[in-house]
């Protein structure tokens, strides 16, 4: 399937974060756990020339633990100190504030040394769209948050979160562009629901996440859908056999393989069909 998509204001949104970044010590960027690499873009390492870097493993619940661990791994192996979270529950928050100043531990050093002590890592959040950038901010800055910047007096400037003595995060996240340059990560961005489904087709969508399942996640269909057998069956008789598991049926009987199709998407990407990662780091994919 061919997913096409440009998005607009991208060098405005490029330019804006340059700006932005040279604000900060540490970009905190975002990803999807189920798609690591789908749902970054590389553009980040140009963007945050230097700074320190963290990448926080978001959704990690959705995700198969094992590949998550393994990810964990290849994020820190180039160099990025990672956490694993759930910003939905606020799992995994803890760690952050320790790994900011692992992550930091150079400037602030630097900082010591010129007799400056105690100055708050300053951070942006960065991340393509629906990575959990929003409920990230929230669940981390809690009710404990307070704004500062915007002070009377002071010419309008960024809002920064008071987390608390060493860690402020800009509170407007950067929003980076996803970057697909081969389908397969256009596929899983579409599979986990970041590309607007009404430019796409669902059933063929569901069709590719049919073949993806029985290939790396077998029995999970069967377990979903008590009754079906997915056996030699094509894809798309395999969604017949959804639709039919589900009632989903047209007048006159026919399966509605449309509403099969909503329904599958749908389980997957709330996490219904289990513990789900589209695709494994480079050298652990084989
Ligand atoms: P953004 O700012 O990066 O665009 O993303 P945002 O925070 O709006 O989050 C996008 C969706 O992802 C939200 O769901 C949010 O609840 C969900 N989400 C964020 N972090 C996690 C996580 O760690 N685990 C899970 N399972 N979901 C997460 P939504 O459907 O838009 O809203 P709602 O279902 O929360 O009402």
């Amino acid at each position: 399937m061919n997913i096409q998509w440009y998005p607009g204001h991208m060098t405005k949104a490029k330019r804006a974060m340059k700006e932005d970044m040279k604000l900060i010590d540490l970009v905190i960027e975002l990803v999807d756990a189920r798609t690591p690499l789908g749902s970054r873009n590389p553009d980040i390492d140009e963007l945050a020339g230097g700074k320190a870097r963290m990448v926080l493993l978001n959704k990690s619940d959705l995700a198969d633990e094992k590949a998550n661990e393994e990810w964990v791994r290849y994020f820190t192996d180039q160099g990025c100190h990672v956490v694993k979270v759930n910003c939905k529950t606020g799992n995994g928050l803890k760690q952050i504030s320790p790994t900011v100043q692992e992550a930091c531990r150079e400037k602030i050093e630097r900082d010591r040394r010129r007799g400056i002590l105690n100055r708050p890592v300053r951070a942006m959040v960065v991340g393509i769209p629906n990575v959990g950038k929003s409920t990230f901010i929230n669940a981390f800055a809690g009710r404990a948050c307070a704004k500062t910047g915007n002070r009377p007096g002071v010419t309008k400037g960024n809002q920064w979160i008071r987390l608390n003595k060493t860690l402020e995060l800009l509170d407007t996240p950067g929003i980076l562009w996803p970057k697909f340059e081969d389908q397969k990560a256009g596929l899983n961005l579409a599979f986990i629901g970041s590309i607007n489904d009404e430019i796409l087709d669902k059933e063929e969508l569901a069709l590719e996440l049919i073949r993806f399942l029985r290939g790396r996640y077998p029995g999970v269909i069967e377990k979903r859908y008590p009754g079906t057998e997915t056996g030699e069956d094509s894809p798309f008789q395999i969604l017949e056999q959804i639709a039919q598991a589900r009632s989903c049926l047209l007048k006159g009987g026919a399966s509605d393989s449309a509403k099969a199709a909503s329904i599958l998407l749908d389980d997957f990407r709330s996490g219904r069909l289990g513990r789900i990662t589209l695709e494994l780091p480079p050298a652990a994919a084989g």
